[in-house]
């Protein structure tokens, strides 16, 4: 980190100014840190939607958003992308540095180790109503586990706080495709510890009891890169609502039960079930023009779903990623899927368009990952679940990075008050 400087900020209104110190990251733009504005100047700072704010320092993730760049713990995604798996990017995220072959196998061995359920589990998921998203049960089923692993649970204990993180990356999956099995009728299954994260993910989302699950590898492998790609992303809004939450010291459970409510909104998470929804809306790829004149229009409510980031004014490098994997896999699968032929043509028709090229608008990671979950079979409720599977990840990582902060404060934003001024009660009768 480079020395820092200071800003000078003046109110002419009131005459007074304050110096306010400028804080240098690793790399990326400079911040100014205004701490100390509201004693000085009696002003708050008003930045709707955190547009031009930073909540935390993090040395997690860093993503430049001009020039298309996102790197975990410093590796740039797209060599971890072809070069790592999953476990082993969750590995270097919590524990900031790539495992050792011996640190890779305890890892594993931990993880697998942490997969089941408490039975009483069962009685809690099945009180669902068979219809209900899969979304909706994942936020209830883990924040359940509050309430098996509250117990004991020390904060102050960083091997409990490591455990509590382990526990979490360990049986979402777990959850996850028990809420699926439950949703479809069939009979949960359990955690083979003998397969590998995904296969074992797989497994219990697929098998059935009267034969045998082959599975296919190249399943295995385009979802543990879905998973690779969707495992962090800095302080999106679940990974700060997370952090919000941490912030109070509550359970490292109840913090990811909130990131999965917050993932689960078609602005955020819920955009990949969100755009397969629209793609086949379209149906056809001659219809392309007609959404994409209605995603111009305000008046529509409608947006091109996939397209966008708050961050990326460049091509999401996950996308890039993706794009080319779709071809890939759908090839490999032998699957020909009319969806995709949309999405190509809305692609071409959105990135030649005037309105999407000067709002630098630009497919995000959900444009493609959907159309993969469906040829690899996961069904449309479930996609937003895979991302909280893979995000669990990034969450922990984070909650695990804020706990061990000496200074850390509770999570507090002011607010611009646009109510009602003082005024006096009137009984009921006289109203
Ligand atoms: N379709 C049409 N117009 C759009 C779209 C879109 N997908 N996204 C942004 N715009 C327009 C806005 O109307 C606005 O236009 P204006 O300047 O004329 O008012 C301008 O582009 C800027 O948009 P904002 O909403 O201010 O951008 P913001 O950074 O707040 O939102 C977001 C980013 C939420 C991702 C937005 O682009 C969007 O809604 N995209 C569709 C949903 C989506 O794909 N979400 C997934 C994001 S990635 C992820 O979370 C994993």
């Amino acid at each position: 980190m480079s020395e820092a400087q200071n800003v000078l900020l003046s109110d002419p209104a009131s005459g007074k100014s304050v110096e306010l110190p400028l804080i240098h990251g690793s790399v990326g733009p400079a911040c100014i840190d205004i701490a100390a504005l509201p004693k000085a100047t009696g002003h708050f700072t008003y930045d709707q939607g955190f547009i031009a704010t930073a909540s935390c320092k993090s040395a997690i993730t860093y993503i430049d958003g001009d020039a298309g760049v996102l790197m975990y713990r410093g590796y740039p995604i797209e060599q971890l992308a072809q070069h790592s798996n999953f476990l082993e990017v969750a590995y270097l995220l919590m524990n900031g540095e790539l495992p050792n072959a011996a640190q890779f196998a305890a890892f594993d061995h931990e993880v697998a180790h942490h997969t089941m359920m408490h039975e009483a589990f069962r009685t809690f998921l099945f009180g669902f109503r068979h219809d209900a998203h899969p979304m909706a049960m994942l936020t209830g089923m883990i924040g359940s586990l509050a309430a098996f692993y509250h117990h004991g649970l020390d904060l102050e204990d960083p091997d409990m706080r490591r455990l509590a993180a382990i526990r979490l990356i360990a049986k979402v999956p777990t959850i996850a495709a028990a809420c699926y099995r439950y949703s479809i009728g069939w009979p949960l299954r359990y955690p083979r510890n003998n397969l590998e994260y995904v296969d074992r993910f797989l497994h219990m989302m697929f098998e059935v009891p009267s034969e045998p699950l082959q599975l296919n590898p190249v399943v295995a492998k385009a979802l543990d890169l879905l998973f690779i790609l969707h495992a962090d992303h800095e302080q999106n809004a679940s990974t700060s609502t997370v952090r919000l939450v941490g912030s109070t010291g509550a359970n490292p459970y109840a913090c990811v039960a909130a990131g999965v409510a917050a993932l689960w909104g078609p602005a955020h998470g819920g955009a990949n079930e969100a755009v397969l929804r629209m793609l086949a809306e379209i149906g056809r790829p001659q219809d392309v023009g007609k959404a994409v004149e209605r995603a111009k229009d305000k008046n529509s409510g409608f947006r091109l779903m996939g397209f966008g980031h708050r961050v990326y004014k460049n091509f999401d490098p996950r996308a890039t990623i993706i794009r080319q994997m779709t071809h890939k896999v759908l090839a490999e699968l032998g699957v020909n899927d009319p969806m995709l032929e949309v999405a190509l043509k809305l692609e071409e028709a959105a990135l030649k368009d005037e309105y999407f090229v000067s709002r630098k608008l630009y497919p995000n990671v959900d444009f493609y990952s959907g159309i993969i979950y469906k040829a690899l079979g996961i069904p449309t409720e479930m996609f937003t679940v895979m991302f909280a599977i893979a995000r669990t990840v990034g969450w922990v990582s984070h909650w695990l990075e804020q706990s061990a902060e000496h200074d850390s404060k509770i999570g507090r934003p002011r607010q611009v008050y646009v109510g009602a001024t003082k005024r006096d009660f009137t009984p009921i009768a006289s109203r």
